[in-house]
């Protein structure tokens, strides 16, 4: 199995863009994300990220978790969930399962106030050094 690295820049099928950082000892890391699609069809905004790979050095392709803060244009959240491949061709992909929270007014909008969705990540470009 060849390893799969999380850090370095991703695109999506929807052409959003996603920047990793280096991955922390205890597989924590950071990174900035800009999305193509909104709920509000508006302009968008570089958004912070965090989140966690599982056991970082033990495993060749890694389970991670991560969140995207729109804070400057939405009062939505979003959670990514998803498993780090390299496919039969040696390219490394991301296949990732999110949540879409969307913040609504009252407690019987609850209901629809989540989405849930699919996302492929491939590598754009190798981190540096
Ligand atoms: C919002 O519109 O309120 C926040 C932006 C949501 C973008 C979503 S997150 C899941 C999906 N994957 C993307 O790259 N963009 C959309």
């Amino acid at each position: 199995f060849l390893q799969c690295q999380l850090s370095g820049l991703w695109r999506n099928e929807q052409d959003s863009l996603m920047e990793i950082s280096a991955l922390a000892d205890d597989g924590g890391f950071q990174g900035e994300y800009l999305t193509r699609v909104t709920l509000a069809g508006g302009c968008t905004r570089i958004s912070p990220l965090r989140g966690a790979q599982q056991q970082p050095s033990e495993v060749a392709w890694p389970t991670f978790a991560f969140t995207v803060w729109w804070d400057t244009f939405s009062n939505a959240t979003t959670a990514f969930a998803g498993q780090c491949f390299v496919d039969a061709s040696g390219r490394e992909m991301l296949s990732t399962m999110w949540l879409l929270r969307e913040a609504v007014g009252s407690l019987e909008e609850d209901w629809k106030a989540t989405r849930v969705g699919r996302n492929v990540f491939t590598r754009k470009r190798t981190p540096k050094g």
